[in-house]
């Protein structure tokens, strides 16, 4: 039950100086971070990590996007990890991602203005899918010895 999943806080959520705000929200369900670290991609890694989005017809403005500053990549480990985050997290689309989650609190872009635009949207951050693209995901973004393990204070005093 205990897993791990990786997000980003893309370019827009770094420029926007959210990192605090996004972290905060998935450290106080209980999350652990055991790794973290700031990296500027290139087309090259772009296109291993969005594997999956490479033939779509927004892939062009998405590596746009992706490449276009920093990024704020973390692994956190929790009960249920992957599912728990991608529910804080919310939907893809913030037009639509409800209320109470992330794209749904400071992002408003659509599917209609970015199709128009040719762009990405920007959705602030990125959240693996399943257990196994977590499991992918982790090992493209990490090394072994950039993931750490230590008891926070609650796993030491309350368990
Ligand atoms: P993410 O969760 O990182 O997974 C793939 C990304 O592609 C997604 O967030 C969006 O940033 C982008 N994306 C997905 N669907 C579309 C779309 N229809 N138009 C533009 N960008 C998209």
């Amino acid at each position: 039950m205990i897993e791990q999943t990786l997000v980003l806080i893309k370019p827009d959520g770094v420029e926007r100086a959210l990192v605090g705000e996004v972290l905060t929200r998935l450290e106080r369900v209980g999350l652990k971070i055991v790794g973290m670290k700031m990296v500027l991609v290139d087309k090259n890694f772009a296109r291993r990590h969005y594997a999956a989005h490479v033939e779509k017809g927004f892939y062009k403005g998405l590596e746009k996007f992706i490449t276009s500053g920093p990024i704020v990549a973390i692994v956190l480990e929790g009960l249920h990890a992957v599912e728990q985050v991608r529910k804080i997290v919310g939907g893809t689309e913030p037009r639509t991602a409800l209320p109470g989650t992330i794209r749904g609190d400071y992002a408003h872009h659509s599917y209609e203005y970015t199709d128009k635009k040719g762009i990405a949207i920007k959705n602030l951050v990125h959240a693996s899918g399943s257990k196994k693209e977590a499991e992918e995901e982790i090992t493209l973004w990490f090394s072994e010895k950039e993931i750490h393990s230590y008891q926070t204070v609650h796993e030491k005093h309350t368990f």
